[in-house]
């Protein structure tokens, strides 16, 4: 079982970003009782085993904006379920994460830290909405060193309006400069998503497939192992188990505002405003996946990643096209799944299914 928490609270809300993310003002004590109730209840509801979560993530929002001592109570609770070797990812923001936030979050059991850099470069920080500067990432990856964090993430923004071969070519410089303090990149291609202040008329996007093709050749060249189209990691060890299980289908539960969780072929939503959630924090939204939905889904997911398709999960005429693509030197079939040799035309492959 995988264990999803959500902290819905940012200092500032930035361009690109769709995600659930408020101002704290006075809500962060009663947020974290309405989430501690649902974590408890869910844990029961689900009938969740000692030692039986494999992995845990909290995302957000802004986790690093909490205070850590927040997360201690909800640390209490989990505690009995985690697997003895899980791995514990919280998201932080390179601002916020001081020493003492960072020290105080190891000792509550944290070992994988993600950060959203996004750019190392100034100005293309100012144009994504972000408040922190190069500087920042520095501190905050030496600071998560100095505490003893070996399982370090940074996440990039690429393909916006301002990123050309140069703008490029600084990223990978300042990359290979902190290659020793990272484990893990994520360098997403940016979704220009509705109700964002990147949603307007004026194109913030570069949509240039070539840089795609050039960023993601040389953060291979600089030896990380591209294992989805937005994810590499220096080493087999290294890649993120909680992400691993999302795209293999994984059961999961969610808690916290606007979280998501998958159990037995039903998806599951929390309340999507902040007052009802507090009011009412194990309330879902229940949605059932036809087999169709989860064909797709697998289809999808799998291509993008070294997760694969499985051959028994494809009808007859799904098989006859994978076996021509496996002709074409696109898929590769191997004990009765099918790998995707090259994650850019992932998407391409799975309409053709
Ligand atoms: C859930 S967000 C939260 C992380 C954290 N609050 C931060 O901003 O540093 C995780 C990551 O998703 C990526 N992301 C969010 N919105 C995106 C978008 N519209 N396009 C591409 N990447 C996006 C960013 O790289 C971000 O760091
Ligand atoms: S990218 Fe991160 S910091 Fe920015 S608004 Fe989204 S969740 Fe908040």
């Amino acid at each position: 079982m995988h264990f999803y928490i959500h902290i819905p609270f940012c200092e500032s809300k930035c361009h690109y970003c769709a995600f659930t993310s408020l101002k704290k003002e006075n809500y962060e004590k009663s947020y974290f009782k309405a989430l501690s109730n649902d974590i408890d209840f869910h844990l029961k509801k689900f009938n969740i085993h000692r030692n039986q979560i494999k992995t845990l993530f909290i995302g957000g929002g802004t986790p690093s904006c909490i205070d850590a001592n927040n997360y201690e109570y909800i640390f209490e609770i989990l505690h009995p379920y985690l697997a003895k070797n899980a791995e514990i990812s919280c998201e932080a923001n390179p601002n916020s994460a001081t020493l003492n936030w960072l020290k105080a979050m190891k000792n509550i059991g944290i070992n994988r830290i993600s950060f959203g850099a996004q750019s190392f470069h100034s100005e293309k920080l100012k144009f994504l909405g972000r408040i922190h500067n190069q500087e920042m990432i520095f501190k905050a990856l030496e600071n998560s060193h100095k505490v003893g964090f070996a399982n370090i993430n940074l996440d990039l923004i690429y393909d916006t309006k301002m990123d050309n071969k140069k703008m490029l070519e600084f990223e990978l410089l300042n990359l290979e400069k902190i290659k020793p303090l990272i484990t893990h990149l994520s360098a997403y291609n940016l979704t220009i998503e509705s109700k964002t202040a990147f949603a307007k008329k004026e194109n913030f996007k570069k949509n240039a497939p070539n840089l795609m093709k050039f960023f993601i050749q040389e953060i291979t060249k600089l030896g990380f192992f591209q294992y989805e189209i937005s994810n590499f990691s220096k080493n087999k060890n290294s890649i993120c188990k909680h992400n691993l299980g999302y795209w293999k289908g994984k059961d999961y539960i969610g808690c916290g505002l606007s979280a998501v969780g998958f159990y037995k072929n039903q998806r599951f939503y929390t309340a999507k405003n902040l007052k009802s959630y507090i009011k009412d924090p194990t309330f879902r939204n229940i949605e059932k996946l036809s087999p169709q939905d989860l064909n797709l889904e697998h289809l999808f997911l799998g291509l993008r990643s070294i997760v694969g398709i499985q051959e028994k999960k494809l009808n007859l005429k799904q098989k006859e096209k994978a076996n021509l693509l496996v002709k074409e030197k696109k898929l590769e079939l191997k004990k009765g799944i099918y790998y995707n040799l090259n994650f850019l035309i992932s998407d391409e492959l799975a309409l053709y299914f």
